[in-house]
């Protein structure tokens, strides 16, 4: 399978959603990655349920939410009505994972679990069998525009033996600082999905540059 593009939606034009939606409609991204942020498990607010509706008409590919939120539970049927198709936790926020995967799950929603750079990936070895998505942290959650950690190429390694070992269907997500000098050698270290923000958004032709990240030409 080729990898996804998921470009992150935090860098978009605010005030002008509609434009990069439809921009993302024409280009050759995948889905459009959703960041919510409480403010409480991440040291900033992003947006929340409103935008999401307003955007899901207008929206020709999936929802990937990914919830910088604690107590993501709370929410799982909320997102699913306001259009979310994949719901993402943090491990680090879900005190009862398992749980919260089956209430994914039966809400028809496809679930991942998110790790924070300090994470091991050995935390998932009695759930991966059960996630559609595991998102590797390149960056500390919370803001755009950060510098990728480049430790995140042994953990894409990590996670892909552990995949392959548990015989699980999940996908490898990447989030944070992914540009054209990483992209590659995360494809190649075993990355599925690609989520960018800043590269894309603030690039001159931001539907080129996620051209160029779908074909890995820059
Ligand atoms: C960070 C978010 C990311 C962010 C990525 O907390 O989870 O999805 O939007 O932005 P860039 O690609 O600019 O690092
Ligand atoms: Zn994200």
């Amino acid at each position: 399978m080729k990898h996804l593009i998921a470009p992150s939606l935090l860098a978009a034009d605010f005030s002008n959603l509609k434009k990069d939606v439809e921009m993302l409609n024409r280009s050759e991204a995948d889905w459009f990655h959703l960041d919510i942020m409480d403010g409480v498990f991440v040291p900033n607010i992003s947006f929340g349920i409103p935008i999401l509706e307003a955007i899901k008409p207008l929206a020709e590919k999936p929802f990937d939410v990914h919830l910088m939120i604690v107590q993501p539970e709370r929410y799982i049927e909320t997102f699913k009505k306001a259009g979310a198709d994949l719901f993402n936790v943090h491990y680090e926020a879900s005190t009862h994972l398992h749980r919260t995967v089956q209430t994914i799950h039966a809400n028809d929603m496809k679930a991942g679990v998110t790790l924070n750079p300090h994470t091991p990936v050995s935390v998932l070895e009695d759930i991966v069998s059960e996630l559609d998505l595991v998102l590797l942290m390149s960056v500390n959650p919370g803001f755009g525009g950060q510098k990728y950690i480049e430790n995140t190429y042994n953990k894409v390694e990590q996670l892909k033996e552990l995949v392959l070992r548990k015989n699980s269907r999940a996908l490898i997500q990447v989030d944070g600082g992914v540009d054209n000098t990483n992209a590659a050698q995360l494809v190649e270290k075993g990355a599925d999905v690609l989520v960018a923000g800043s590269y894309v958004f603030k690039s001159a032709n931001p539907e080129q540059t996620i051209a160029g990240l779908k074909n890995l030409s820059f």
